[in-house]
């Protein structure tokens, strides 16, 4: 038996396809690099909520409806944001969400995908000492996003972060959605089972990751010597960020969506040399990862990229795993409600290992 469960199927799902040799992501029928840049974050909404609630609406209706909810959310909230703010940001946005009603309806689903939206720039002006932002329902949501951060939102950054969203909605059985699924099959509520997938998600071996990519790159441009602070890392028994997964064997395809965006949005300002950077660290690490794990294939993952995107975009490091869940919460709604269907609860053994008792009389 494997402790980390390697290689066993726990799920059918209709939802998405994690090519880990061949290096591809298919997320209902659809490759990601069809999805990224071309569908907006509502319609993949759409497309992962489809059969699992029964008064979905069309997709342009369920954006209005996630228009909505971003102002209800924001309304119900705000009275308390004062109190949540004072705690981590990752923290604080959970804390929020764990305020919500905890039904199965699609009214709950559309407030936990608003939340993470919402949340996220208001905690983060709060915490400035600004007073934050209203949503606008029938703007779009990455857009309104970065326009509660704010205050005004470039169409090109509210496009990078909307194909950021849909890069990271879902993504196979991973740590965070085992979570959301195994809750989620005890016939609790989704909001219980969405604060599984966050609390799963907050470490630096799944979405905690970006952040410290950041603190890497500016600890690496410090020292001015890129292989040699990697190769110190390792020999201090430390990973490096950004890179390694336990089911891509080839890189991971949602890196090069997200590289493709950075470099667009970086023509002609200080994001390009910020990703002229990142690309020398990136290449070095994959030459000092060759080297000192030749057992594994080590090879870039989503986390480098959108460290650099999240950057771009304006959010604080801090805040990199929040905008990773308001993304990825689609995925974990959906396989929610995919297990709840089942009517099976999720309960495997472990095997004793530890002192037997004294028999003796
Ligand atoms: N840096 C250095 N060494 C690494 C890395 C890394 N990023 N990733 C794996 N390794 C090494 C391990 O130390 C181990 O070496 P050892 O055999 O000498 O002890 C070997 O590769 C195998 O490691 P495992 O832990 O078995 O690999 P696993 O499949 O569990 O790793 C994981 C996946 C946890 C993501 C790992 O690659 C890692 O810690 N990466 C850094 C954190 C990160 O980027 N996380 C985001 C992942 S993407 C996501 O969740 C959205």
């Amino acid at each position: 038996m494997a402790n980390g469960l390697d290689d066993v199927v726990a799920a059918d799902t209709v939802l998405s396809d994690v090519d880990g040799a061949g290096g591809h992501l298919t997320i209902r029928g659809h490759s990601l690099t069809d999805l990224a840049g071309r569908w907006r974050y509502g319609q993949v909404v759409h497309l992962l909520f489809d059969g699992f609630f029964t008064d979905l609406p069309g997709d342009a209706e369920l954006e209005k409806a996630i228009g909505d909810a971003r102002v209800e959310v924001f309304d119900r909230l705000q009275p308390m944001l004062a109190e949540l703010a004072p705690l981590d940001i990752y923290s604080s946005m959970r804390a929020g969400i764990a305020l919500l009603p905890d039904g199965d309806a699609l009214a709950d689903a559309l407030r936990l995908i608003a939340a993470p939206a919402v949340l996220t720039p208001a905690l983060l002006r709060l915490g400035r000492g600004e007073k934050p932002l209203p949503p606008d329902g029938r703007a779009d949501h990455a857009g309104d996003m970065l326009r509660m951060l704010g205050g005004t939102a470039s169409p090109a950054l509210g496009k990078a972060l909307d194909t950021y969203l849909v890069t990271v909605c879902d993504h196979g059985l991973n740590a965070s959605t085992f979570a959301t699924r195994v809750v989620a099959s005890t016939q609790a509520g989704l909001t219980s089972a969405i604060l599984a997938g966050l609390g799963a998600l907050k470490g630096p071996l799944h979405g905690g990751a970006p952040g410290p990519v950041i603190e890497m790159l500016d600890a690496i441009e410090a020292s001015g010597d890129a292989a040699g602070w990697l190769r110190d890392e390792i020999a201090r028994g430390q990973r490096i960020m950004g890179f390694g997964h336990r089911i891509y064997r080839v890189r991971d395809p949602r890196a090069d969506v997200l590289k493709a965006v950075v470099r667009q949005l970086g023509a002609r300002s200080a994001t390009g040399s910020r990703l002229a950077f990142a690309e020398t660290v990136e290449q070095a690490a994959l030459e000092v990862l060759r080297v000192e794990k030749p057992q594994r294939s080590i090879q870039t993952n989503v986390e480098f990229y959108t460290a650099l995107l999240l950057e771009a975009a304006g959010f604080p490091k801090e805040a990199f795993s929040n905008v990773f869940a308001a993304g990825r919460v689609a995925g974990w709604i959906a396989h929610a409600r995919e297990q709840q269907a089942t009517g099976r609860l999720i309960r495997p053994q472990s095997r004793y290992v530890g002192p037997v008792p004294d028999l003796v009389a």
